[in-house]
């Protein structure tokens, strides 16, 4: 103990003849990290090459800047003395961050964001460090997390509406982050960018396009993540509608197998109703007419 505190005393007092006691943070290079939305992250941080080490008079800080959010960063985690302080912790990182505490011995400080969630984009995690009483605190490691979020598979609709010989498909997703780049194929070949058109904000995006298709024909809908470089998507096959398409609508005009079916439904029941009714009263039903004021 007495060798280990005389050599720890040699080492401070070659870091301050060196000058670097108080290593600067702008020093430390820094590692970025790009970690998923709900999903957890290792910090990598460890020094002394794995080599046993006494922290019983240590201090170690973890603190997130997020420099566009707040001047002065948050304490994301606190090793005092051979003790962690969880009341330090700022209410952003709690329940959500632990430590590796078998290896803190061994030099490795690498911290574990159990659940990355939104507002860790654009942090910078720095791990302060003290050795002893006597030395001052010095920035080891830095990290910059980025954040990114996985798309849905995308819910691709074939509207029943035909203007011109031409069917609206629809496709949607949302969740992720940041913005998806949509692309769509048929019959084995991918639609040129201005045949698409693609609308997202922060949670979700919608894609459509005007399409001769014919039934059987297979429709894919790609949602790209280019900072995951991960592709969702989905295929439907056109099944042909049973009410054939009256090309009574402009593009855009809403319209689906969804209004199809309500539109069948209704004026199912508003028939049986007049069945009844004809019965009695002899009037006859004039479905077209139920159906105009069915919609
Ligand atoms: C993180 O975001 C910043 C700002 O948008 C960007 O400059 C940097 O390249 C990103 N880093 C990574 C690893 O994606
Ligand atoms: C962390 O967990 C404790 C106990 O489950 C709970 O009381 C506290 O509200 C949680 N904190 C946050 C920020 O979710
Ligand atoms: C530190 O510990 C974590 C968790 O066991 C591990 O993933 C990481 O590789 C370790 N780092 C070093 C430098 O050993
Ligand atoms: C759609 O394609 C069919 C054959 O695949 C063709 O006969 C028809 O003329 C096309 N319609 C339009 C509007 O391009
Ligand atoms: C689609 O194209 C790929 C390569 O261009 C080919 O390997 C595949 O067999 C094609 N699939 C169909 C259904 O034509
Ligand atoms: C984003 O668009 C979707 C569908 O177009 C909509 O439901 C949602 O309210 C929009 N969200 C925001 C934040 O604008
Ligand atoms: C589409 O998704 C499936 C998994 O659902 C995947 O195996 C396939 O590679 C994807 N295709 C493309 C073109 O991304």
């Amino acid at each position: 103990m007495d060798t280990e505190m005389a050599w720890l005393r040699v080492f401070i007092v070659l870091l301050s003849l060196l000058g670097c006691q108080r290593t600067r943070a702008a020093e430390i290079p820094v590692n970025s990290i790009t970690a998923t939305i709900g999903e957890s992250v290792i910090l990598p941080c460890s020094i002394g090459h794995g080599k046993p080490m006494d922290l019983s008079g240590t201090r170690i800080y973890w603190q997130g800047n997020n420099k566009a959010r707040e001047s002065e960063p948050k304490v994301a985690y606190v090793y005092n003395k051979g003790a962690v302080e969880m009341d330090r912790q700022n209410r952003l990182y709690q329940n959500r961050t632990s430590l590796f505490m078998d290896e803190l011995p061994i030099g490795n400080f690498s911290l574990k964001l159990i659940t990355v969630i939104a507002e860790d984009h654009h942090t910078e995690v720095d791990v302060l460090f003290q050795k002893n009483f006597e030395s001052g605190f010095v920035t080891i490691c830095r990290t910059a997390l980025n954040v990114t979020a996985r798309w849905q598979k995308p819910e691709v609709t074939i509207s029943c509406m035909e203007v011109a010989g031409l069917t609206k498909v629809l496709c949607r997703t949302q969740g992720g982050f940041p913005e998806a780049i949509v692309s769509w194929s048929i019959k084995n070949h991918t639609l040129r960018p201005d045949e698409i058109k693609t609308t997202q904000n922060s949670t979700s995006v919608q894609s459509s396009l005007w399409v001769n298709i014919s039934k059987g024909q297979m429709v894919t809908c790609m949602v790209l993540n280019p900072t995951l470089q991960e592709t969702v998507n989905t295929s439907v096959t056109a099944t042909g509608c049973e009410v054939p398409g009256e090309g009574d609508g402009p593009p855009g005009s809403p319209g689906g197998i969804g209004s199809v079916a309500v539109v069948a439904a209704v004026c199912g029941v508003i028939a049986v109703a007049a069945l009844l009714l004809i019965n009695k009263t002899k009037r006859s039903c004039s479905c077209r007419q139920s159906q105009t004021t069915g919609i």
